[in-house]
């Protein structure tokens, strides 16, 4: 019903300004502004694409969004790099600069395997964990209290077996300190001290609670998560909803997967009785091949030629076409990154073997539209 309001309000829009002879396309207003009646659009920022340096070039391209992700700076090494010691002062500055310009920020991420520092990593016992896990959560989510509006809570626990055993260590991911030193009750733990802390400062209701995973869309990742999340939802987990980051790669993206995770996500919810919420947390589509032995093309050491931008465009066409007809399910869609100059997909850590450089967003390396910006703005249905 929305979506048929919102079309013919579309229509009427375009209809009247033709008839005053000043044709107008989605494609010349924010991208915020086109989706307000689906969800919030959101960025991943990081100091490159944000201008919190006087040196660094304002492109003004955040006017798009309406949220933003900080990339890094709020992971657990970042913010609590000793164990005595909070270095705040680059996330402040998002935080001031997310409040000057309107946009909301997701707090990313409290728990996770990665980015994780000595201290911890080096811990052996499950009551030591605990205690700094909790301590860890209260502190930052004390310190930004409703200056996010969500958290990742716990980011990319279940593992990457793509097999049917639903078996606690094969749902898992076990290499690392967390489960190997509490099993999968380190999540729980999570979810309860992030609640207990936000409840306490009576801002509970205004900051969301959220599990994050990559490849969570795939079927044999959606089991293993469908069973944490029953497990979650059984033991009173106060979890407000899922997190799909949805990282594409050109050949990798099966939209009817896409449509099952988002339904069968919020509608184990609804069987549950737990209202659910379903992000879309990090999109991008990588112009390569996932699979380092499929047959790769070319290194685009010069910028990608015009039929990978369109392939890729057309990756982001299916992908929105799916977000907006399940738009009372998704309240945020965020890319991870603005303009092309700046992605971790060039990092060599992050290069996954690819064949040359990446240019996986909405802007290009000069910050002007892609065909991906203009499919998901001038769409048709
Ligand atoms: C995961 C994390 C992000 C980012 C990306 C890139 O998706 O959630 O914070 O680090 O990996 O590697």
């Amino acid at each position: 019903m929305k979506n048929k309001f919102l079309s013919l309000f579309a229509i009427i829009l375009l209809t009247t300004s033709c008839s005053q002879g000043t044709p107008t396309r989605r494609s010349d207003m924010l991208l915020k502004d086109v989706y307000s009646g689906f969800f919030t659009i959101g960025a991943a920022v990081n100091e490159q694409n944000i201008p919190l340096e006087e040196d660094v070039e304002d492109d003004g391209l955040y006017n798009h969004f309406n949220s933003m992700t900080l990339e890094n700076d709020m992971k657990w090494s970042k913010l609590h790099p000793n164990e005595n010691n909070y270095t705040f002062e680059t996330a402040d500055k998002y935080v001031s600069f997310a409040k000057s310009h309107n946009m909301g920020i997701r707090g990313h991420a409290l728990v996770w395997y990665r980015a994780l520092p000595g201290y911890m990593k080096s811990i052996t016992n499950a009551t030591e964990l605990y205690e700094q896990e909790k301590k860890h959560i209260y502190d930052v989510v004390e310190h930004f209290g409703d200056s996010v509006y969500c958290w990742d809570v716990v980011n990319e626990v279940i593992s990457d077996a793509e097999d049917e055993d639903l078996t606690d260590d094969n749902i898992y991911r076990q290499d690392d300190v967390w489960y190997k030193l509490t099993g999968k009750n380190f999540i729980l733990k999570a979810f309860q001290y992030a609640d207990e802390k936000l409840t306490a400062l009576g801002i509970r209701d205004k900051v969301k609670l959220y599990y994050n995973d990559y490849d969570n869309t795939k079927p044999a990742k959606l089991a293993k998560t469908k069973e944490m999340l029953k497990w979650l939802f059984e033991s009173n987990c106060p979890i407000d909803g899922i997190g799909l980051q949805c990282h594409y790669h050109m050949g990798s993206f099966v939209e009817s997967e896409l449509e099952t995770a988002i339904n069968d996500y919020y509608n184990l919810g609804k069987e549950y009785n737990h209202p659910f919420d379903v992000q879309i947390t990090e999109f991008d589509v990588d112009i390569y091949n996932e699979d380092p032995s499929a047959p790769q093309v070319e290194s685009y050491v010069d910028g990608a030629p015009k039929k990978v931008l369109d392939a890729q465009a057309t990756i982001y066409d299916h992908a929105f076409k799916v977000f907006r007809r399940n738009s009372s399910k998704i309240s945020n869609v965020t890319f991870w990154g603005i303009r092309d100059n700046v992605t971790y997909m060039n990092d060599p850590v992050e290069f996954f073997g690819h064949a040359g450089p990446n240019f996986p967003y909405i802007f290009d390396i000069f910050g002007e539209k892609k065909p991906s910006f203009y499919v998901i703005s001038d769409y048709e249905d």
